[in-house]
């Protein structure tokens, strides 16, 4: 029997590492702890939200109070961090909120699971990061483990500071820590703001499909599912204090990446061949943007035994599949603030 706490469960990545724990594990509980931000939905979870083993609390990991209470409380086996401000264009707006819940959220946990735990050994504190926080590579190679910090945005630096106060408590404190580094996720749930599930909702409503700059910048693709496989291998598996990086081996420039979906989508929706593409506009260039992430990820596969379950083509026509018959989901995500938000951002562009 063991007492985990998952963070930002409600979101994207968060769900499918819920109903993934809460249906592998019954003999777990499953504490889902998310602040129901713009990104949380528990309709992502409604599937599993009646299962004995889970249960959902509405808190913000920010309100220190509130978190040493909670961990006080609970008696919590292991912590699965993902609560998090995710989205790099959000972040060029409004940095306050990403350094409230990235950095000062994550050091309320890391501070709490340290009192409650007194260095035990057999608890476990994992940290859901990125590889955005590489910064960008210019040319050839890859990331790996040992590549240098040199976070390039808001968003990736106050990830890369949650990391460094992570391994900084692992050391002061003898924490039981964990950190995984992923590449650019994809999938059922995700919200229509990052590039996939935008472009899957403008070509549905045949508005114009946004690229930024000449679209040549490049990112690796993994599906959500094959990451939160991943992360419940390196929770189990891994050895604490070490860092493991997840990736797809998929390389994409977005231009290509957006044909590719144009042409997926063109045969579902039954339209002509092309149509899509069409609707391709290049606007203005997201602000120092990281030109190319790629990640090795030889490390998690030869240590721990994971690796992607699908293919590029295989995860993103699931992915579209999902959209096309959750209109409802995107309908109700894509309603109010989201409308307001992309109005004015476009409008700047
Ligand atoms: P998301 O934005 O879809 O979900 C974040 C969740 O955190 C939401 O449910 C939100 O309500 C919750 N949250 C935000 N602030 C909170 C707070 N103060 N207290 C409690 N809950 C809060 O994000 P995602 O894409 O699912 O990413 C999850 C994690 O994985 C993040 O830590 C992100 O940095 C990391 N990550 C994401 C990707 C990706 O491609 N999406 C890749 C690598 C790593
Ligand atoms: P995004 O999904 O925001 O993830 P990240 O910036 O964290 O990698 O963007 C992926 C890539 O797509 C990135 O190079 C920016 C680009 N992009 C567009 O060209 N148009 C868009 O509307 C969005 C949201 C992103």
């Amino acid at each position: 029997m063991k007492k985990i706490l998952i963070t930002g469960g409600a979101g994207f990545i968060g769900s499918h590492v819920v109903r993934l724990f809460v249906n592998q594990y019954p003999k777990y509980r499953i504490i889902n702890l998310d602040k129901l931000t713009y990104a949380g939905n528990l309709e992502n979870l409604r599937d599993v939200d009646q299962k004995p083993n889970y249960r959902f609390i509405k808190g913000d990991i920010a309100e220190s109070g509130f978190i040493n209470t909670l961990f006080a409380e609970e008696q919590f086996d292991g912590v699965i961090h993902l609560a998090a401000e995710s989205h790099v264009d959000r972040s060029l707006e409004n940095p306050n909120e990403f350094v409230i819940t990235n950095i000062v959220g994550t050091v309320n946990l890391l501070h709490a699971a340290s009192k409650a735990w007194q260095s035990n050994p057999e608890k476990r504190f994992y940290h859901i990061s990125t590889d955005e926080v590489y910064g960008s590579i210019h040319g050839g190679g890859l990331f790996t483990e040992s590549t240098h910090i040199d976070p390039q945005s808001p968003y990736s630096a106050s990830k890369a500071s949650s990391d460094h106060f992570v391994s900084a408590f692992g050391n002061s404190y003898k924490l039981p820590v964990l950190i995984s580094r992923c590449s650019n996720n994809y999938g059922p749930n995700h919200f229509p703001e990052k590039l996939i599930p935008l472009m899957i909702n403008n070509i549905i409503e045949e508005k114009p499909l946004p690229v930024y700059g000449k679209g040549e910048n490049i990112r690796d693709w993994l599906y959500v599912i094959d990451h939160a496989r991943a992360i419940d291998v390196i929770f189990h598996k891994g050895k604490t204090g070490e860092v493991y990086n997840i990736g797809g081996n998929n390389e994409w420039k977005n231009i290509d990446l957006v044909n590719f979906l144009c042409k997926v989508m063109d045969e579902k929706l039954g339209r002509e061949e092309g149509a899509s593409s069409k609707l391709i506009t290049f606007v203005k260039d997201r602000p120092g943007h990281d030109l190319r992430y790629a990640i090795d990820s030889s490390k998690l596969q030869s240590q721990l035994g994971w690796s992607p379950s699908v293919t590029f083509e295989e995860g993103l026509n699931k992915t579209v599949d999902w959209y096309l018959s959750n209109k409802d989901w995107l309908s109700h995500v894509t309603s109010g603030s989201y409308r307001d938000y992309y109005s004015n951002m476009y409008a700047n562009r």
